[in-house]
């Protein structure tokens, strides 16, 4: 994986501000480039905003000003967002920049000479909201299915281009490099709409329709239809045709857009390239879209999500942690804050923020913050599959990674987590340092806890790039990139014996509150659920008759044909069977390890044929069931009180 690597995101129009959706997609390819350039030196990440058009002059006119000075003002409103997100691009492109101009009007011109642009009269069903043409079969009952209105109809003479003419050699194409357009449900639909005929594409608009764009170089009456202006921005930022940006870059191409462009970019985009006699970018990554609280997203609806108010309340890290882990890349997620608390706690507070503050405080507790050497044949010992595991965990994340399905990417470094406060408990070196004797054991330990820390930083720094950085220099390392590339990640003895760590920190404080704006809800008097009315009092001795333990858990299964039972077997100071509903809300590997807290002495129940002998304590709110653990991992058995 060392060849270059060029991303691209869909240039945004400037007609509404940025949002959630956005955010996703510009994440996404942050988080690609910074997870490419673990691998490689050469990585180029573009973006931009989409500046002409029918859409534009249209939002201009409704503020009140030019379309230039409309579209200055919200692309920069883009601009500024986006080192906001810690997102990385090296180029920020506009479809008005004159360099972009210069090679529209180049590619326009060499395919009119070549004899695949055309000028005819079109009568057709226009939806001036979408700026294009409909076929009376696109229609959904004789409405534009975006805007929800019905076309109208108008006959124009204009230009057209030939995609009819590549139908064949595009379907070829699709079917012989099967992951041009991934995941494979969309290179599915491509292929469905490419089994009907495909008709030529309108290129131009009239003048007297339309003056914001940019002029037809064999026709001054005319400018360019906004899509065949806008495409072509991924060759045009890189200097297309001489810039040695252009050769590095544009043969290793990859777009991400959302399910919504997917036309202009599966059909329209590979046939200019190939009428244009240029190569095709190699893959187009294709994802979902995200739906709030179960809703389209829209300004009419007032629900959009403003990534700039998201990023302030919970932090950049953690928003972008989010995304990336509650989209399946490709499938439509849902965005609600009640789901993003949920991540923050559970995920970042405590599975990686209290591992990384324990082992830390740990490490200076026993050798003064000092990182220890491990004696080779204690370290070995003292290893426990833990250095397996994280190769398993490497591996499974670059693969994950590589194919843009984040979220796989970071269940795999979760795993590697889980296994690390295992290990913890396991090896308890609280124990150990109580007997001199365990001295090198201790030192093994701990020295395998910073070795496994660092390489989790390495693999969560293209998502979360602060917080990589925050625990690298608290490692003793200079937390400068170098320490991310992948060949010096996996060396198992990255940390240098001798080196000084940093005071251990609080990496995700807990997000304590419920969401804001459930609360503007009940302050509101709306939306909330009647609170349970309390139980009757009961006095110290009634409550002490319940034996509440911790337990860790060992494995986990579904019951046979019992759809919401997990049976898990836990180590409460002995092992125990305990049979749980909680197989909607959990899946069984993502609670081994886990520490849940039990009641001990309830009587034994049998439940779908297997017997439980006792029970695991849960909430259920609104959006599903969470398991109680505690702050802090303490020994298995451990009564609460
Ligand atoms: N200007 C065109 C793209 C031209 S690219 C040559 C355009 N702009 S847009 O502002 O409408 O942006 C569409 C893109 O924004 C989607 O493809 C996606 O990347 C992102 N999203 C907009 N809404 C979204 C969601 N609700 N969910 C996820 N991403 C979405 O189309």
């Amino acid at each position: 994986m060392t060849a270059p690597f060029y991303i691209t995101t869909p240039i945004y129009y400037v007609n509404a501000r940025p949002h959630l959706g956005h955010a996703y997609t510009t994440v996404a390819a942050d988080v690609a480039r910074r997870f490419h350039s673990m691998h490689t030196d050469k990585t180029w990440f573009l973006t931009g905003t989409d500046e002409h058009g029918d859409k534009i002059v249209r939002a201009a006119q409704k503020e009140g000003c030019s379309p230039r000075a409309y579209v200055d003002n919200i692309s920069k409103i883009f601009q500024d967002l986006w080192p906001e997100l810690n997102i990385s691009n090296d180029a920020f492109i506009r479809t008005t920049d004159p360099a972009h101009i210069a090679v529209v009007e180049k590619i326009l011109q060499q395919i009119y000479d070549s004899g695949d642009i055309y000028f005819s009269e079109y009568e057709g069903l226009y939806c001036f909201g979408c700026e294009r043409f409909y076929m009376e079969r696109e229609l959904v009952d004789g409405c534009c299915p975006d805007h929800q209105a019905p076309p109208e109809t108008i006959k124009e003479a204009n230009y057209f281009f030939k995609l009819g003419k590549y139908q064949d050699w595009l379907i070829q194409h699709i079917e012989t490099h099967p992951d041009f357009i991934r995941p494979t449900r969309y290179k599915n639909e491509v292929l469905a709409f490419l089994r009907e005929p495909l008709e030529d594409l309108c290129i131009s608009r009239p003048k007297s329709r339309l003056k914001w764009g940019i002029t037809l170089p064999f026709d001054p009456d005319y400018v360019t239809y906004v899509w065949f202006d806008a495409l072509l921005n991924y060759i045009s930022a890189l200097g297309f045709p001489d810039r040695d940006l252009y050769q590095t870059y544009w043969p290793v191409a990859q777009h991400i857009v959302a399910k919504d462009i997917l036309k202009p970019h599966g059909i329209y985009w590979p046939i200019m390239l190939k009428a244009a006699g240029l190569p095709l970018y190699q893959h187009l990554n294709v994802h979902g879209y995200w739906n709030v609280e179960e809703n389209k997203m829209s300004k009419t609806v007032g629900n959009v999500i403003d990534p700039l108010e998201m990023k302030n309340i919970y932090g950049t890290d953690a928003f972008r942690f989010f995304l990336m882990r509650d989209m399946t890349f490709g499938l439509d997620s849902n965005f609600s804050e009640t789901a993003l608390i949920q991540r923050i706690n559970a995920d970042l507070a405590n599975d990686l923020g209290n591992l990384f503050s324990r082992v830390i405080s740990m490490a200076i507790k026993y050798f003064d913050g000092v990182i220890p050497e491990a004696a080779p044949d204690i370290e070995e010992e003292m290893d426990l599959g833990l250095k397996k595991n994280a190769e398993t965990a490497i591996f499974a994340y670059n693969q994950a990674m590589e194919s843009f399905a984040f979220h796989k990417g970071l269940i795999a470094v979760w795993e590697f987590i889980t296994h690390m406060n295992k290990y913890v408990d396991i090896t308890a070196p609280w124990v150990l340092a109580k007997s001199p004797s365990s001295k090198k054991q201790l030192e093994a330990v701990i020295r395998h806890l910073l070795e496994g820390l660092r390489i989790i930083s390495g693999l969560i720094y293209p998502v979360m790039p602060d917080t990589a950085i925050t625990m690298q220099k608290h490692l003793g390392m200079s937390g400068t990139d170098d320490f991310f590339k992948m060949n010096r990640l996996t060396v198992w003895k990255g940390l240098r014996s001798g080196d000084k760590l940093r005071k251990a920190i609080s990496l995700f404080p807990r997000v304590e509150k419920t969401k804001p704006h459930a609360d503007e809800a009940e302050a509101s008097g709306s939306e909330k659920a009647p609170a349970l009315a309390f139980k009757p009092e009961i006095t110290l001795d009634d409550f002490l008759k319940v034996d509440l333990r911790v337990g860790t858990v060992i494995s986990a299964q579904p019951v046979p044909k019992a759809k919401k039972l997990l049976q898990l077997e836990v180590d409460m100071g002995e092992r125990r069977t305990i049979v749980s509903g909680i197989a909607e809300h959990y899946t069984p590997e993502s609670l081994v390890g886990k520490q849940v807290i039990l009641v001990a002495n309830l009587k034994p129940a049998k439940l779908m044929g297997v017997l439980s002998k006792g029970m695991l304590i849960a909430a259920t709110d609104e959006t599903g069931v969470t398991v109680a653990t505690l702050d802090r991992t303490v020994p298995p058995g451990t009564p609460l009180r």
